[in-house]
């Protein structure tokens, strides 16, 4: 197994190799050991700044980057642009920069615009984290759900991964398939016409419209949110309609008679794309996402401090 990433920036699953992910898999399961000792804090990032820049609101992202770069004993700053000099008509750039230029080392940055992280990393020597940008990529979150998989399953490869809802606003979706593909799994997409992108076709992945045939072909089954945020026309008639068509809930699963797992990268619409009694269930590894979150997040900052100039 390689020893070091091939990259200095998580900026995509897209832009890294399959021996990345194994290498930061690898690394959370010493970190997933690590956070769950009476002591969870070591040292490794003890002379290190990093600066967690969110321009977009966030529960899960936000602290769980923070704990990782607590634990890993890194000296933490955290913006929020609701809060910020933003509102004044302040460039990213000239934000980005006042803040580096008190000796940060490492940025992890959420941003509404598609693109944002990478236009830094080409402008500043700090090691940049995309947390989430637009509708593009979500790096961490595939490398959690992947690491989630592994500890449900033992492996990706052959794997029967489904991906249901708002294929069209997602991030996720977009890094989990980079993610999961290039980890030997088999990925299939599932909503209405209307949130599935013409091109996903072109990225190797099936696509389905029936909720019911998709819970019997897969083994996983990773649920997203109708992200109403971001869509400026009607993509469906009425939420209702959507949650009779494309909602999972236990009566759907009961159906399938095999065990699926479940997943939700959050957060949850309850009763909308997913119902408490699915969210809740035994088959649910929701709230285990969350925990591994942390590990997966502490492996990646651990390594990028590593490739550090
Ligand atoms: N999954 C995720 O990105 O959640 P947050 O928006 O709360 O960070």
């Amino acid at each position: 197994m390689a020893s070091q990433l091939s990259t200095k920036h998580l900026l995509g699953i897209k832009y890294i190799e399959r021996k990345d992910i194994e290498l930061i898999l690898e690394t959370a399961d010493q970190f997933k050991e690590v956070i769950n000792r009476p002591i969870k804090k070591v040292p490794s990032l003890r002379d290190t700044t990093i600066a967690n820049l969110f321009f977009e609101s966030s529960t899960r992202t936000r602290i769980s980057f923070e704990l990782a770069e607590k634990r890993l004993s890194a000296d933490v700053i955290n913006f929020s642009a609701s809060s910020s000099s933003v509102n004044k008509g302040e460039t990213l750039l000239d934000t980005v920069n006042n803040i580096l230029s008190m000796k940060v080392d490492m940025v992890v940055m959420r941003h509404p615009a598609p693109g944002a992280p990478s236009f830094l990393a080409g402008k500043i020597d700090a090691n940049i984290i995309n947390a989430g940008d637009g509708t593009h990529e979500h790096p961490t979150q595939a490398l959690l759900d992947a690491f989630s998989i592994r500890e449900q399953l033992g492996t990706l490869q052959g794997k029967k991964i489904a991906i249901i809802g708002d294929i069209l606003h997602s991030r996720v979706a977009l890094s989990n398939i980079f993610c999961l593909q290039k980890l030997g799994a088999k990925v299939r997409v599932c909503g209405p016409a209307t949130l599935i992108p013409r091109y996903i076709g072109e990225l190797g992945v099936e696509v389905s419209h029936s909720v019911e045939d998709t819970l019997q072909w897969c083994d996983v089954a990773n649920v997203l949110r109708i992200q109403l945020e971001r869509q400026n026309i009607k993509y469906f008639p009425s939420l209702r309609e959507y949650t009779q068509y494309f909602g999972i809930n236990r009566s759907k699963l009961e159906k399938v008679k095999k065990d699926i797992v479940i997943m939700h990268p959050g957060p949850i619409n309850r009763g909308v794309e997913l119902s408490s009694d699915a969210a809740d269930s035994p088959h649910s590894i929701i709230l285990q996402q969350v925990e591994n979150g942390v590990a997966v997040r502490m492996a990646v900052l651990y390594l990028l401090a590593d490739r550090r100039n």
